[in-house]
């Protein structure tokens, strides 16, 4: 019941000429996927441009991040109601580049998916432990204190039209992947929070995407575990070759 969800995270790549030409590359010869949701997340300068350039075809926009407040004197950032204004459908909170490189909080997450969620755009919300988490035997609790507060105050129906990204640190943009077991247990506890959360029917319906050194060879494996739902792609989303084999995977 749950349909698969692809995203394309470009991170800081691609001009505007190079995401439109992709757009367009990928646009073609796209078809037999209506049992799937794709999506790119584009670096803000390409939003605009993507949007004009996908109009017709399938393929839906997500933000790379947000801010929390709807508007305001905060120079540089984006907010919520301008991503849907440029049509963006999904956005990414909490990726762990932002929690790394920009001191996010988990609190500052949970603002940013509220404010999302106020602009009728889905938030993706990353979560994924670190290495030396994951070798301390601290995969789980760092996985729910990182939903617990960043889900915090969502309604029921606020956390069905969420999406969560479990993404190890340890395996993003290094090769290494979880291997399908592996994500799959921490899949299947992120659906059983979700479920004390907010309710078997929420905890049936919200779909959980895998992230970290996704690509062509791995991808069907991790897609046949039973909670992973989709995938959030870094590295493999910027060829069109590779992305679209994610697509069919
Ligand atoms: P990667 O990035 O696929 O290049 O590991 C994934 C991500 O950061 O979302």
């Amino acid at each position: 019941m749950r349909k698969a969800l692809i995203i394309g995270n470009w991170k800081m790549h691609k001009t505007v000429g190079e995401a439109v030409e992709f757009a367009r590359a990928l646009s073609v010869g796209l078809s037999g996927t209506d049992d799937r949701d794709v999506a790119i997340a584009p670096p803000f300068t390409a939003l605009y441009a993507l949007r004009e350039a996908l109009r017709g075809s399938t393929i839906a926009l997500c933000a790379q991040d947000v801010h929390g407040e709807d508007q305001g004197p905060f120079t540089g950032e984006v907010s919520a109601p301008m991503l849907a204004d440029v049509g963006c459908r999904y956005g990414l909170v909490g990726h762990s580049e932002r929690r790394r490189h920009f001191g996010e909080s988990n609190e500052q997450v949970n603002r940013k998916a509220r404010a999302l969620l106020r602009a009728g755009i889905s938030p993706v919300v990353c979560v994924g432990e670190s290495l030396e988490e994951r070798e301390a035997g601290q995969t789980f609790s760092m996985v729910r204190r990182q939903l617990k507060e960043g889900l915090n105050n969502l309604s029921a129906d606020d956390i069905r039209r969420t999406i969560v990204a479990y993404e190890p640190v340890w395996a993003i943009g290094t090769g290494k992947t979880a291997s399908p077991g592996q994500a799959q247990e921490v899949h299947d506890f992120i659906r059983q929070f979700i479920g004390h959360r907010a309710g078997k029917e929420a905890a049936a319906e919200v779909r959980i995407l895998y992230g970290g050194s996704v690509n062509p060879e791995n991808a069907a494996s991790l897609m046949a575990q039973k909670d992973i739902d989709g995938l959030l792609a870094g590295g493999a989303s910027l060829e069109v070759d590779s992305f679209r084999k994610l697509i069919h995977s």
